[in-house]
């Protein structure tokens, strides 16, 4: 913990529900614990990780079998808990829920997780406070509620569904639901999207398969997951270098690596390296120059069996694999009063509501880099803000700031669904430091007083 410890007037800290605990939701709960303020973490699962936990409980892992992270170990492990030096620089989901799981035994905040408890409402009363029912029946009030309930577990299907689609004979999934490659022993498999679950579930078909395809609306850049012999995302990237700088040496570094993607048959980017959320795969070029994997442009419909392409090709397939990405979902809030429709939610640095001032959200960013560090700086920021060690700018710097960020993604990255929550995983570390080192400034100016949204009042816990 950093800085004042919130001894300003009625600095007693806040009673938080947090939702979640998967990598982001332990993180925060590690930041509250450390500061002393209470808060119970309602959990879903019978087990910490989320995402992380093959077959998990809860039902909205995407793990496959066969999942790596393609983040780098030193780049996604926490600041001050390293990952085992056993561990290989890309490890498999196994060893990362277990490294989860040691995380929050090491820091002491398994007792303060509510497990096989899911928060199924959460709506703010007239005195500002949250009134949450869990999935048990039981209501409790809160001062303010932290949100780390993933966004990666609400399938996107293709909107609007290709036409025929609905009389596809054969076995149609979406990545989420994919669990391993033996659903496409000898069958014909159509992989849909150019992300990382296309990457990786095209290069399982495409061992056991009779034959894979895969289908692709826009191109975009494959980066390998080693150049130099380093992890790609170990090669130094200051955030004081100016972007454009930046992101000319890693396309060259690619395009010398591995050349052009049209050479493979993919479908030329339609823009310049880190403009979409980054595609990183070892194998899928391998595959395709072993003429395991036909490249193909986009499905235009289906007549029965037959998935015809946009080219005017088709094939007969008997697996469709949709990898066409997620909606960010918060089913506990009505939605007039918080959702983010078309993955779009407009937030102070990803965290803060500029409207309501004690709902705070951890890792609901798609960083060019692991999302773990960046959560945990995240909830030591909120921390440090129930505390009073914090203080926000003024609403209307933070609504301009949050324009800002808004037209600078919209101008930098392609229009997808996708790239509604993009950071650059050094730049928004660097910035958040800055903006907490100014807010601990206002917060000294302001006599280290709390947020007046989030200061405490009498609890009730009711059914
Ligand atoms: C296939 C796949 C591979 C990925 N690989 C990487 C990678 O290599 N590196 C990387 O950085 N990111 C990766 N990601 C991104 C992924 O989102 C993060 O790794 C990570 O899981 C985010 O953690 P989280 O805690 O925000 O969300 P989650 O892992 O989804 O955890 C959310 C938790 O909240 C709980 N919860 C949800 N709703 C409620 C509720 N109403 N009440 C109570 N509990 C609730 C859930 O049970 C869950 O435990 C990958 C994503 C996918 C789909
Ligand atoms: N090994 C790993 O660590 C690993 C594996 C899998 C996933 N992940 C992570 O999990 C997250 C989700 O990845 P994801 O690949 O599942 O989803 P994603 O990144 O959102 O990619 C979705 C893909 O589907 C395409 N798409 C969406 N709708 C479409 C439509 N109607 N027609 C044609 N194409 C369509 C998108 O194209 P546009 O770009 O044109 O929208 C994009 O190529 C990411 O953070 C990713 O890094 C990691």
């Amino acid at each position: 913990m950093d800085g004042h410890t919130g001894t300003g007037e009625g600095s007693a800290p806040a009673r938080v529900c947090l939702i979640g605990a998967g990598s982001s939701g332990i993180a925060a709960a590690k930041a509250l614990h450390e500061r002393g303020i209470a808060f119970d973490c309602f959990e879903k699962s019978d087990r910490v990780g989320g995402n992380w936990v093959f077959a998990n409980k809860n039902g909205m892992s995407a793990a496959y079998r066969d999942l790596f992270i393609n983040t780098s170990r030193p780049r996604m492990e926490y600041s001050d808990f390293p990952m085992p030096e056993s561990y290989p620089d890309f490890p498999h989901h196994t060893q990362i829920a277990a490294y989860f799981d040691e995380y929050v035994d090491h820091f002491g905040i398994r007792e303060k997780i509510v497990f096989e408890t899911g928060v199924a409402n959460a709506a703010r009363e007239r005195s500002g406070q949250w009134r949450v029912e869990l999935d048990t029946g039981e209501t409790r009030t809160y001062d303010a509620l932290i949100v780390a309930n993933g966004h990666h577990w609400n399938p996107r299907w293709p909107e609007p569904a290709f036409p025929g689609s609905e009389g596809f004979p054969g076995l149609a999934l979406h990545a989420h639901s994919y669990i391993d490659n033996s659903i496409f022993k000898d069958r014909r498999v159509v992989v849909l999207g150019m992300g990382n679950s296309a990457m990786d579930i095209a290069v399982e078909s495409s061992y056991v398969a009779a034959e894979t395809y895969l289908a692709a609306r826009q191109g975009v850049w494959i980066v390998p997951k080693y150049i130099f012999g380093k992890p790609v995302d170990q090669i130094r990237n200051d955030p004081r270098v100016p972007f454009k700088i930046r992101q000319r040496i890693t396309q060259q570094l690619i395009k010398t690596y591995a050349g052009p993607p049209e050479r493979y048959g993919l479908p030329k980017p339609n823009h310049r390296f880190g403009e979409a959320h980054p595609t990183v795969s070892g194998r899928i070029l391998d595959r395709i120059q072993h003429g395991t994997i036909t490249p193909k442009p986009n499905i235009e419909s289906f007549e029965g069996s037959r998935v015809n392409f946009i080219d005017a090709s088709s094939v007969e397939a008997d697996v469709v694999v949709y990898c066409t990405g997620y909606k960010i979902s918060f089913p506990f809030f009505e939605e007039d009063l918080i959702s983010a429709p078309e993955n779009h939610i407009e937030l102070f640095r990803r965290v803060f509501h500029p409207d309501i001032p004690n709902v705070f959200f951890i890792g609901l960013l798609q960083p060019l880099g692991a999302i773990m560090p960046l959560a945990e700086a995240q909830g030591a920021w909120v921390g440090d803000h129930l505390l009073g060690d914090y203080a926000l700018p003024p609403a209307e710097q933070m609504r301009a700031d949050i324009a800002a960020d808004q037209e600078a993604m919209r101008r930098r990255y392609v229009a997808s669904k996708r790239h509604t929550i993009q950071v650059d995983y050094d730049d928004y570390l660097y910035h958040l430091a800055r903006e907490r080192r100014a807010g601990a400034d206002r917060a000294r100016a302001n006599g280290y007083r709390p947020p007046a949204a989030c200061r405490p009042s009498a609890v009730t816990t009711g059914s």
